[in-house]
């Protein structure tokens, strides 16, 4: 084992990578008592029927529309999965996979058509009440997200998360959903993934809006994104939670940046700070605001620019209080990860001014790590376990749930590759709850096969695969569904279990 560990070990992975290689998988481990599982999708990627019943545009219907192939496959999610008629079969999935909850996102322009809380669209809010209902029904746990990217394209007129004002729309949206649902629902998720919302869409091209305003756009959008997450955390916080006692926080895509070598070690925390300490510093640091590491960086850069202040703005120290410390727990969305160099390259390969100019650092995935069928995502365990660990020593160990993770291949129902990453990935996390991380729920992207964004139907993350040629959108598990449900019954991590069975049941309880 030793030899196999040293070789492992100077290739950049860690202890933990080496001792599931080296045999430790093959033992049973447990979950802790009272952990949670659940499964997660988002309105745009599900529901379809994205004009029916009062609904109004948002950005990802005005953007697939106006250039239909943006998309890898021409798609878009007009019809998506059909969730909004088909909801009872995806609560059926969640029974038959016995879990315990189920995270979705309300899509805004569904429930408030003009983005604001003039009218409240009926039929938006009767579909989101019989969703809960069918799920409560069955004692599963609605785990609703406002926010999962879809803007209404008013808004987005308006500047969207550019524009200071969106503080105050958000806010608004929050409480009306608070209103609305806040006496069945009681976990929270305000934001989900802001660096994808404010880098890709308004720093680069790979999201909507697509503003490709670098170096600019995605530090106005970070900070009034933070101050709207904050609102709505506040407003919970004040007017709901003791009436309704959930809880409320927000989600970040977090993933592991490993220094090339040892002389890359600051660079790679560079990176982290840029990536996504820009999100969680100033809401989860005992200083609050953004990372020292931007503020310098980005300043500097700014006036040898040219600019006559820095491009990363500043929160007022009233801001900064009220967005420190407001989140319940650390909502942690975690795929893969990335090795991390920095050289006289830097200086020179990207645009100027623009975000990854200002973090002077390049990150790469090298070709032997496995992947997957999204040219970015790797499979890399181990990365998991440092990540958990890292968040637990900088961030005072807070409560962390798994809000999304998973893997994608292409169609087919024998996914042997994505059931060897759900059991690597659950190993590394079992490793760092060992190591004291406060890790209290798991949720696998995705429940099913749904529109990947700007990779349509290409990649596919189901448990249960969507047949997109069928008018109902035929949902089938995966042989990963079955090994997942295992999990979830049994409270356990079994690498010997295999299913055999191709039909799902509904077991007693569910
Ligand atoms: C993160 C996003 O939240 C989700 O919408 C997306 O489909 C998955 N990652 C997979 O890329």
């Amino acid at each position: 084992m030793w030899a196999f560990c040293f070789i492992l070990l100077t290739s950049y992975a860690t202890l933990s990578e080496c001792k599931a290689a080296a045999g430790k998988r093959h033992d049973v481990r447990h979950f802790p008592d009272g952990f949670l599982f659940g499964t997660s999708t988002a309105a745009y990627q599900i529901e379809g029927a994205w004009d029916e019943d009062g609904k109004s545009e948002n950005i990802w219907d005005h953007l697939t529309h106006e250039d239909p192939c943006a998309t890898k496959d021409c798609s878009n999610g007009d019809i998506a999965d059909d969730s909004y008629h088909q909801y009872k079969r995806d609560v059926e999935m969640l029974r038959e996979l016995g879990l315990d909850f189920y995270r979705f996102s309300l899509s805004w322009s569904r429930l408030l058509p003009t983005s604001f809380p003039d009218k409240i669209n009926e039929a938006g809010v009767a579909y989101y009440n019989n969703l809960i209902n069918e799920m409560l029904k069955y004692n599963i746990e609605p785990m609703v997200t406002l926010y999962h990217w879809d803007l209404p394209q008013k808004l987005q007129d308006l500047g969207g998360w550019a524009n200071p004002n969106i503080v105050d729309w958000f806010g608004d949206y929050a409480r009306i959903a608070f209103e609305l649902f806040g006496d069945r629902v009681k976990y929270w998720i305000t934001m989900n993934e802001p660096r994808e919302v404010c880098y890709q869409g308004y720093g680069f091209v790979s999201m909507a809006p697509r503003l490709n305003i670098q170096g600019v756009a995605e530090y106005m959008c970070a900070k009034n994104l933070l101050v709207a997450h904050a609102r709505a955390y506040h407003i919970y916080d004040e007017e709901f939670r003791a009436l309704y006692g959930g809880t409320i926080g927000i989600t970040l895509s977090t993933s592991w940046y490993e220094p090339e070598s040892e002389r890359e070690v600051e660079a790679a925390e560079d990176t982290t700070q840029f990536e996504w300490g820009q999100y969680a510093h100033p809401i989860f640091s005992e200083s609050g605001d953004f990372p020292p590491v931007m503020k310098e960086k980005i300043a500097a850069k700014s006036t040898a620019q040219g600019f006559y202040r820095s491009r990363l703005p500043e929160f007022t120290p009233e801001e900064i209080e009220y967005v420190r410390g407001s989140s319940d727990f650390f909502g942690l969305n975690h795929y893969t990860s990335y090795l991390v160099y920095r050289n006289e390259s830097v200086y020179t390969a990207n645009e100027i001014p623009s975000y990854y100019d200002d973090m002077e650092s390049m990150v790469y995935q090298p070709n032997h790590w496995d992947g997957s069928a999204s040219e970015w995502l790797k499979k890399t365990s181990w990365g998991f376990y440092n990540l958990l660990m890292k968040i637990k020593n900088d961030y005072n160990n807070p409560i962390i749930y798994i809000t999304e993770n998973g893997f994608s291949t292409t169609s087919g129902l024998d996914d042997d590759d994505r059931i060897l990453y759900y059991r690597e990935y659950l190993d590394a996390m079992l490793d760092a709850i060992e190591g004291g991380a406060h890790v209290e729920a798991y949720t696998a992207w995705s429940l099913m096969d749904n529109f990947e964004w700007l990779a349509g139907y290409t990649a596919r993350f189901g448990l249960y695969e969507v047949d997109f040629g069928s008018p109902e959108r035929t949902r089938t598990p995966r042989k990963s569904a079955f090994v997942y449900k295992e999990i979830v019954r049994s409270r356990s991590l079994d690498w010997h279990y295999e299913s055999d069975s191709t039909s799902m049941t509904i077991d007693e309880g569910h």
